[in-house]
């Protein structure tokens, strides 16, 4: 091969990262102690103010729908009924109907929502709901089985929290895990006792009975442990299933009313054989048929969409116009891929191009979206006037008002133009919309849970379609694969809102643009052909306002200095600096300095966050 088809199959990588697809493969298991409240969890940026400088744990879209939501003068969401599980619930093929489900009761462990995941990475539908969820709202779901979660309560406590008791009595099959397991002990008049010893971390289990839930495991399993209770008396008519060293009631079963409990946690990869164990209960015990898949979701979540769009239009004699925000993000993109399915050309995509992209993003997303794919594409080439507001701007924070504020004027031109817009379409994933549901926050998560938000505000001038609101991020990722999105789109780690303005300290010019998005550039096609992309949260390039002096040729010279910041993260809260390997730094940096000109001194920074964060500004 020739130099230049060397340099050009580079590039290529930097389009293709060829790592394997794997459902779930971006699972991190929680590394950290033992159970804990669950963090404050779905935070989006609905309700403040679009530029109001937020961080993490939004869809990478957020940041832009707000935008979109302020221009269009729109209150905050809430979600119209027909837009909510139980109302809507996406249907799984053959099941005849909704699919199979498994209600997760969340106690309030850190693990809750991996449980939930875990159990549609069998291919079960699985929902999340507050641990007191009325007996009623559970049964609407027609649930093949229910998980009770693990907590941080003990169950003896006063205001220890429980669930409805109907859910002991229903004949559907349960299976309790750590704290679930205590409350199936102490409420069905088992006892449960502080333990000697806590334990917590690796242990091994013996199983002492032919339990189905231990079906195909060996006798002994390394198992994750996290409690420092224990049952001491299990309750009439269960046995004991399993052992630890320390606790001769590592599990219970009572067959014929169909109630398993483990003490240790089968969802975290800590378990090795943990997801067996879940099979064993979900698909074995209860019978669920595994009809939930990419292609499953695709074909009800379209249906859906076309005939609310359609019963909208002969309603209202209007077109049923339906806008979506792309922002190049993961979301956006998978929602629009749903919606266009659905209704074709009366969806109208607006991607605006602010020039704070990286290299080839704008035209990854106009190939996809216009050509592959055929779709009303609005692409604003804002570039200019982006530019023109933020010369001789240096505050970070004013930098992110200014690009803010001028999204919103353009959206506003745009969306202007378009005459009325029925329906918005928004990227909302399942973590948003799920609450905590420790005892220390219930009371304002009573007022708003996803089930009983109230109605639309009177002036919404267009409703949500919401079609990812069912979904975690790594099924949304197998949704955009099925529908034919770039791998390059689908696995694109996050990238903030403002853009390389943020990563280019100091004034932003057209020139430092350039000049980050060639340094941006190398870093990626480097780190992808190194097979590191998808194990790193995020990766980039930052142009720092330094200058240093160099050598090169015979000459001295006089340039800028690029920072590399590689993460990994579970959530972008708290993060690592990655340990890449010194070769791919060493090419990273030799690449930088050979091919960008103007740069001639490449740094790695080695900061985890906190106390660092993850962006420069
Ligand atoms: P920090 O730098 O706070 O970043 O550790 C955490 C995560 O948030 C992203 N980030 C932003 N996203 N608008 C956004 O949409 C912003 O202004 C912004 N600032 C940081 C960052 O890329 C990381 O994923």
């Amino acid at each position: 091969m020739s130099e230049v088809e060397d340099q050009q199959a580079d590039r290529a990588r930097a389009q293709d990262d060829g790592a394997p697809i794997a459902s779930g493969s971006t699972d991190q298991d929680p590394a950290d102690d033992h159970e804990k409240p669950a963090r404050r969890r779905g935070k989006t940026v609905h309700g403040e103010l679009a530029n109001a400088g937020h961080r993490v744990l939004a869809p990478d879209d957020a940041e832009v729908e707000a935008y979109l939501e302020v221009a269009l003068d729109a209150a905050a969401p809430e979600r119209p009924h027909v837009d909510r599980p139980g109302g809507a619930v996406p249907r799984g093929e053959g099941s005849g109907g909704e699919p199979d489900t498994v209600v997760v009761l969340d106690f309030g462990s850190q693990y809750a929502q991996l449980i939930a995941r875990r159990v549609r990475e069998l291919h079960v539908y699985s929902e999340l709901l507050p641990f007191d969820t009325p007996w009623p709202e559970i049964e609407k779901r027609r649930p093949s089985a229910i998980i009770l979660s693990g907590g941080p309560s003990s169950v003896y406590e006063e205001g220890a929290p429980r669930p409805d008791p109907a859910v002991w009595s229903a004949g559907i099959p349960v299976l309790g895990i750590c704290y679930g397991l205590h409350l199936m002990a102490r409420e069905l008049g088992g006892d449960v006792v502080a333990a000697a010893k806590r334990e917590y971390g690796p242990a091994t289990i013996t199983f002492t009975d032919d339990s189905p839930l231990f079906a195909g495991l060996g006798r002994e399993q390394p198992v994750w442990m996290s409690h420092g209770d224990s049952i001491v008396a299990p309750p009439p008519g269960f046995r004991p299933t399993a052992q630890t060293a320390s606790t001769p009631f590592a599990a219970m079963a009572d067959p014929v009313r169909r109630l398993y409990g483990i003490q240790f946690h089968p969802e975290v990869g800590h378990t090795p054989r943990g997801r067996d164990v879940l099979r064993n209960f979900v698909l074995g015990i209860a019978g669920a048929r595994p009809t939930w898949t990419a292609a499953n979701f695709i074909d009800s979540t379209v249906n859906e969409i076309r005939s609310r769009v359609d019963a909208h239009a002969r309603e209202s004699g209007g077109s049923g116009l339906v806008i979506c925000a792309l922002s190049g993000g993961v979301d956006s993109a998978v929602a629009a891929g749903l919606v266009h399915r659905a209704v074709g050309d009366r969806l109208t995509c607006i991607y605006v191009d602010h020039g704070l992209m990286r290299k080839k993003e704008s035209e990854l997303l106009r190939g996809t979206f216009e050509q592959n794919l055929g779709m009303r594409l609005v692409m604003v080439d804002a570039r200019e006037r982006f530019l023109a507001r933020l010369a001789g701007v240096t505050d970070p924070e004013s930098k992110r008002k200014i690009i803010g504020d001028e999204f919103i004027r353009v959206f506003e031109e745009e969306a202007a133009k378009l005459g009325r817009i029925d329906f918005l379409t928004q990227g909302t994933l399942y973590p948003d919309v799920i609450e905590s549901t420790t005892p220390e926050t219930k009371a304002a998560q009573k007022i708003k849970t996803h089930h009983n938000v109230g109605g639309l505000p009177a002036d919404l001038r267009f409703t949500l379609i919401e079609p990812l609101r069912y979904l975690f991020k790594d099924e949304v990722r197998l949704v955009g694969l099925e529908l034919g999105l770039p791998e390059a789109m689908v696995f694109r780690q996050p990238f903030p809102g403002p853009g390389l303005a943020i990563r280019i300290i100091g004034e932003v010019t057209a020139e430092r643009l350039d000049t980050l998005r060639e340094a941006d550039w190398i870093v990626i096609d480097e780190i992808k052909a190194a097979g590191l992309y998808r194990s790193l949260w995020q990766s980039f390039a930052i142009l720092t306002p330094v200058r240093s002096v160099g050598v090169m040729g015979d000459g001295r010279t006089y340039a800028n200095v690029v920072a590399i910041r590689a993460v990994t993260s579970e959530d972008g809260m708290t993060a690592d600096w990655a340990k890449l390997p010194y070769d791919v730094l060493g090419t990273i940096s030799s690449r930088i300095v050979n091919e960008v000109p103007g740069v001639n001194r490449v740094v790695y920074d080695i900061s985890s966050k906190p106390p660092a964060t993850i962006e420069w500004e």
